[in-house]
């Protein structure tokens, strides 16, 4: 695997492998690897005869006040990661190589409805930056396919869509959220737990799993479940942002007789906030 820093040298390495016949799969990520980001790279090479991953923190979606400043850089021990997850190529840009005339004036890709609501209320901005830098980032690869989590729900629905929008000719592929064993979804902002923090975060799956059995007992009462449910998250010391049944193509809002259902939660502890969600298909 090598690891480049310019668009120049991406440009040219995937250049060259695609002038072998190979498709070429992409995983983007802001590093920090854990085994959540290596199955989105395994499932890439399972699709692709070269598989490029990218490691950039994106100044561009994170508000005033949130973790850009501390978010963890670990590049050696992600590219040891990405290595045995079968990547052939990383593109570790700086912020210059990215943003070369600075963010002030960056033109932006802003894709409305499924960006609104959920993280889009608590995080604006957010899905904007997201929207703008995988773009770029689709331009800079051209991916024939590009693989990301299930566990930022929102954010893949973002993406489908702005591919759809754009008519963009990379093929998205949800991989579905990797757990530890007690159900707590992988997240790099996991590392920021205390001890006592870590033992309560396992009841956000748990909360959105009792939801999920209610409604497969046939419970419609969503907005009783709601309130149950965020009573619960904070029973267990969380402190709920939102706790939401939706559908899970439009991310609209529900209603009692939808049979597709996605419930979406984000919630604090202390200043680590976590989000998750779950899949719940009453047919
Ligand atoms: P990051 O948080 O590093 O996540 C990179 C990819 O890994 C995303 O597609 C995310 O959904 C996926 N992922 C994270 N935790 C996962 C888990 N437990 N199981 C399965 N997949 C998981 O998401 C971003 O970076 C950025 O917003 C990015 C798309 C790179 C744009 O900057």
């Amino acid at each position: 695997m090598i690891t480049v820093k310019t668009v120049r040298e991406l440009r040219a390495a995937v250049a060259r492998a695609r002038s072998e016949g190979k498709r070429i799969g992409f995983v983007p990520t802001m590093g920090n690897l854990h085994a959540g980001h290596a199955a989105l790279v395994t499932k890439a090479a399972q699709r692709a005869e070269f598989v490029v991953a990218s490691i950039f923190v994106n100044p561009l979606q994170f508000g005033a006040g949130e973790d850009l400043d501390t978010y963890p850089r670990t590049l050696a021990a992600d590219q040891e990661r990405l290595l045995a997850a079968g990547c052939n190529l990383l593109f570790a840009p700086g912020v210059e190589e990215m943003y070369p005339d600075g963010m002030a004036g960056q033109t932006l890709v802003c894709v409305p409805g499924v960006s609104e609501g959920l993280c889009g209320a608590s995080r604006p901005g957010h899905f904007d930056g997201v929207a703008t830098v995988v773009t770029k980032l689709f331009h800079m690869v051209q991916p024939d396919l590009a693989v990301f989590g299930e566990k930022d729900f929102q954010q893949l629905a973002v993406i489908r869509k702005l591919v759809r929008d754009l008519d963009l000719p990379v093929q998205i592929i949800g991989e579905p959220t990797v757990r530890d064993s007690d159900g707590l979804a992988l997240s790099s902002r996991n590392g920021y737990l205390n001890d006592a923090q870590r033992r309560c975060a396992p009841a956000l799956y748990q909360t959105l799993g009792a939801l999920a059995a209610e409604l497969r007992s046939g419970r419609d009462d969503h907005g009783v479940l709601i309130e149950d449910g965020l009573a619960r998250l904070s029973a267990a010391g969380f402190e709920p942002d939102y706790l939401e049944i939706r559908h899970p193509l439009t991310l609209r809002p529900a209603t009692r007789a939808e049979r597709q259902l996605v419930i979406l939660a984000a919630a604090r502890l202390g200043t680590t906030r976590l989000i998750d969600n779950l899949l719940v298909d009453l047919d």
